[in-house]
């Protein structure tokens, strides 16, 4: 046991009970700004003037919690809890003083500060300790111009923000570097947590997997057994995970992870961790910063159990209220038709969550029928006077295709997210002078059988319109030469 002798204001002291969990007793004269404060054990002060802590989100109470808390739900009215942060603190910095810091350090070797993540570490989590951090330089991915692209469609400032050019191929490294860096800070304070686990559609799993054996902590994942491609399968296989594979659906696995995590001893690592939130809030900070902090006019994103687009908003309102930027962009949440509990909403004006019963797609990571996010997703899409669109197996496929074709490699999500680009454009909901953003959200070689079955004509549902048969020949010249003419000169 020891004990600390600090000089500190009231707030201060509410902001270190939430970054000392352990405190077990607080003694002090306030008027006097003195504070006696004893710990079972003193963590290391990291970023002093910057606090955050976990909140009900439908503020149905003012109570708190410490984000080293095992805690994912509101114990009071059973909603989502949110992190909040000192947003006091972070005004206490200009706007052009946090865009000079996080143009200075992103993408530079600083640990961990150099993560497109870690680089906003006040703004995400500040009260882990840079030790605990657990990063594989993730965020800092390609904003990348799709100029043919946006030239076809009648578009041309249209961007496409490559999240799954990551370390494990998809926008979950975001979260996961900070849900797994919380665990490693509450492990190495005496937390009983002694491994972690989540539900996945795939991605999920191949994170958490994979920041977990970085950091040397035993990961328990649940997959719907059958629904995720062989690629995303042997990620999690490959890092040494205890990998389930159960007879059910997503929504299924996510039934049995909450049973399993009950027990304080297993961390929880689903989205609904809202943990999760605030590292994949990041994405749309970086794309701000990416264009010199000009805010674009739109930003489609594929959409499942809605944590991502509750994070890209939470990111942006944030720049907004620190004065970094003077308006948000409308957000469009896109869903494949065989899946589309928010776009059925969406049509009742989010008079009422909708539960499906998902059905097959190829958009396999987004087959989600009773999406966990959905009261912060309606807040995202009403705030940003946002929309829902829907493809369909056919639209989804071919957009994908289509994109592919102006040296993009898509999977099947962003063809989702592309297909809606498209019907807004036709539909002259986006207009031809504005500036377009596609959240890419995962590597399209981890879709390798969605490719090639496209290629071969075979994905049902689909015409594969842009088609690229694979040319077989004998190895004779003539043969070589006349099949090439034919082909160049159509
Ligand atoms: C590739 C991909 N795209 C989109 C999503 C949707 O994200 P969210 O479930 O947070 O809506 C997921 C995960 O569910 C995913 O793995
Ligand atoms: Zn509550």
């Amino acid at each position: 046991m020891e004990t600390a002798l600090f000089p500190l204001s009231q707030k201060a002291q509410i902001n270190l009970r939430h970054m000392y969990p352990k405190i077990t007793q607080v003694e002090g004269n306030t008027t006097q700004k003195s504070l006696q404060i004893t710990f079972y054990s003193l963590m290391t002060v990291q970023n002093t003037n910057y606090h955050a802590w976990f909140r009900c989100f439908n503020g149905c109470t003012t109570q708190t919690w410490s984000v080293f808390d095992v805690i994912y739900q509101c114990p009071h009215c059973g909603g989502l809890l949110e992190v909040a942060h000192d947003e006091e603190a972070l005004k206490q910095k200009s706007a052009e003083e946090w865009k000079a810091l996080l143009d200075k350090r992103a993408g530079r070797n600083h640990y961990p500060y150099g993560s497109g993540v870690w680089s906003m570490k006040e703004m995400v989590l500040p009260d882990v300790a840079d030790e605990n951090v657990v990063s594989t330089f993730e965020g800092n991915s390609n904003l990348f111009w799709a100029e043919r692209l946006g030239k076809q469609i009648g578009v041309p400032d249209l961007w496409v923000k490559l999240c799954g050019n990551s370390h494990t191929g998809s926008f979950k490294d975001l979260g996961m570097t900070v849900l797994v860096s919380a665990v490693k800070h509450m492990m190495a304070n005496g937390s009983p947590v002694q491994a972690v686990a989540c539900a996945s559609t795939g991605d999920t799993s191949a994170a958490l997997a994979a920041y977990a054996a970085t950091a040397g902590i035993p990961a328990i994942v649940f997959l719907p057994y059958n629904k995720v491609s062989r690629a995303q399968l042997i990620q999690p296989i490959a890092n040494g995970a205890h990998v389930l594979a159960l007879e059910t659906d997503f929504d299924g696995c996510m039934q049995i992870v909450k049973e399993v995590t009950r027990d304080n001893s297993i961390y929880l690592a689903n989205s609904m961790n809202s943990l999760r939130i605030e590292g994949q809030k990041t994405v749309g900070i970086e794309i701000v910063r990416q264009f010199d902090w000009q805010v674009p006019d739109w930003i489609i994103i594929p959409v499942g159990n809605l944590g991502n687009i509750s994070a890209l908003y939470k990111g942006l309102k944030l720049l907004k209220n620190l004065g970094i930027i003077d308006r948000l962009p409308r957000l469009v949440a896109a869903q494949a038709s065989k899946a589309n509990p928010l776009y059925q909403s969406a049509q009742l004006n989010f008079a009422r969550k909708v539960s499906i019963s998902a059905q097959s797609t190829q958009a396999s990571a987004i087959q989600i029928g009773d999406p966990v996010s959905y009261p912060k997703a309606v807040e995202a899409l009403r705030e940003t006077n946002g929309l829902v669109e829907q493809a369909n197996e056919h639209e989804l496929a071919n957009a994908a295709a289509l994109a592919d074709r102006t040296g993009l490699y898509n999977c099947p999500h962003t063809g989702v997210a592309l297909a809606a680009l498209f019907k807004l454009v036709q539909r002259g909901e986006i207009r031809s002078h504005e500036r377009v953003v596609v959240i890419s959200t995962a590597h399209g070689l981890k879709f390798t059988s969605f490719k090639t079955g496209y290629h071969e004509g075979t994905l049902p549902e689909v015409e594969s319109a842009y088609a690229n048969p694979l040319v077989v020949l004998p190895p004779d010249v003539d043969k070589v030469k006349a099949a090439l003419q034919a082909r160049l000169s159509g």
